[in-house]
């Protein structure tokens, strides 16, 4: 069953609930009120008879006085006196109508009851079936005041009542389905919309579609975020394939001269041993810049998924472990450091590789035997150099794939230390920051954010 269906089934139903309630109830108020005036007249009818009935002269009793039909000017009312054997004494009609005798009457007559109303269906002389309220009341000693009134007037209204009430809540239900049905059609027309995108989005795998949702409802937000998450998979797409065009293009460089190299080689050249010696050892760096930018790629390929765990991490721990690496890589340049306690959350070869990549930056453009500053302190890590500095033109690059500079270009690396540092810290809620010291030389501030400095 289709969703719009089931909107417009449910809407009718409560309608239908609701107007077949309130019919009803309000057929059954009608019918009390109507019922209730007859038992009025009955009553005062009664009343009337007993009176007069009270006040006649004994001696003319069973005479003319019994004749409320005439005297109490309530032609419709029959009245007839019956004893506890349900026998009619007497009637103001001709005939007694033994048939309104019921059991109740009788026991009125007898004192078992008080009084008695009642519904009495009688067959008439002429064939019809007559719908009569019946009344009794105690009236002398064992005997009851029976009176009657034919109420045919109250049942046709009610008849007519009940075609009415019919008529209205079929038409307010098949008005109220039809409503149904176009208020759902409303209702779903942004939702079917959205349905369209998205199936478009599936079949034709077309992320550059919006859904261009406008408004501040609900659904608007839903299409908005909808068109976020489209616009946050073909960012991560193009970054992908923007890695995957760079490392290729950037893998060829080493290949190519690494082929050269090899095809001289095995075309015996150079004659010289020596030299032969050289262009081997040549070969074996290539490799080695090679497979550590293969390493690199895999490392930032790797970045997102974090399949490390996240634990507390002693920052100067980390950063004093990779300043005694780089003094045995770096002989000739001075580490000088300063590190305080500080603990982060966070995923430790992770962290050591964006700090170690620092370093490795500092010291490799350090002049000889020049300096590099550590400092750690509360979840910040930074590292000071006197190097050339970078250029204020190239500050906004460094942290870009494959960027050097192009007085790096003698210099070993594959320019992708920092931008690995950049997504290691903000992989980890931080970020890393380029100062540039009035005195020369370039500060590296690598902080995190989940700093719990002790
Ligand atoms: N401390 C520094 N002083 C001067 N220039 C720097 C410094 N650190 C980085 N740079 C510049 O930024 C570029 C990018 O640095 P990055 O660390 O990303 O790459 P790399 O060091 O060249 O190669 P890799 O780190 O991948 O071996 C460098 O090539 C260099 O031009
Ligand atoms: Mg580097």
């Amino acid at each position: 069953m289709t969703y719009w269906l089931r909107v417009t089934l449910l809407t009718t139903l409560a309608v239908a609930v609701a107007v077949v309630g309130a019919s009803i109830l309000m057929y059954l108020a009608v019918q009390r009120q109507l019922v209730a005036q007859a038992d009025q007249t009955l009553a005062e009818t009664a009343e009337f008879v007993i009176e007069i009935n009270r006040r006649a002269d004994p001696r003319r009793r069973g005479g003319p006085f019994f004749r409320p039909t005439l005297i109490s000017g309530r032609p419709d009312v029959v009245a007839q006196v019956v004893t506890a054997s349900g026998e009619v004494t007497r009637a103001d009609v001709q005939q007694p109508i033994t048939s309104l005798v019921t059991g109740e009457v009788k026991q009125v007559a007898t004192g078992q009851l008080a009084s008695y109303y009642g519904d009495v269906y009688v067959q008439g002389s002429d064939g019809n079936r007559y719908h009569l309220r019946v009344h009794a009341v105690p009236f002398g000693q064992g005997q009851a005041l029976q009176l009657a009134r034919l109420v045919d007037e109250i049942d046709a209204a009610l008849a007519g009542l009940r075609d009415l009430l019919l008529g209205v809540s079929a038409g307010g239900i098949a008005l109220a389905a039809l409503l149904g049905a176009i208020v759902a059609r409303a209702v779903l027309a942004p939702v079917t919309r959205l349905t369209w995108a998205i199936e478009e989005v599936g079949r034709t795998r077309d992320l550059s579609r919006r859904v261009g949702a406008t408004g501040r409802d609900e659904l608007a937000r839903l299409g908005r975020s909808f068109d976020d998450m489209l616009m946050a998979l073909e960012m991560s797409l193009r970054q992908q394939r923007q890695l995957v065009a760079d490392a290729s293009h950037e893998l060829r460089t080493p290949l190519t001269s690494l082929r050269t190299n090899l095809e001289l080689l095995a075309r015996g050249h150079p004659a010289d041993p020596a030299e032969r010696l050289q262009v081997l050892d040549d070969v074996v760096a290539q490799m080695e810049r090679l497979s550590n930018l293969v390493a690199d790629l895999i490392d930032l390929a790797r970045e997102e998924e974090m399949p490390f765990p996240v634990e507390d991490v002693r920052l100067d721990d980390i950063a004093a472990t990779a300043v005694s690496e780089m003094r045995a890589r770096y002989p000739r340049v001075k580490f000088r450091d300063e590190l305080r306690p500080t603990t982060i959350r966070g995923v430790r070869p992770r962290i050591a590789r964006a700090v170690t990549n620092l370093l490795d930056n500092a010291a490799k453009w350090s002049p000889p035997y020049g300096v590099v500053e550590v400092s750690v302190e509360g979840g910040e890590v930074v590292v000071r150099d006197h190097g050339p500095g970078i250029a204020p033109e190239d500050e906004a690059k460094v942290f870009d794939r494959f960027w050097r500079a192009a007085n790096a270009r003698h210099l070993p690396g594959s320019g992708l230390g920092l931008s690995i540092v950049k997504s290691v810290a903000e992989a980890h809620g931080g970020s890393v920051t380029l100062e540039r010291p009035s005195d020369g030389g370039a500060r590296f501030r690598l902080h995190f954010a989940a700093a719990a400095s002790s």
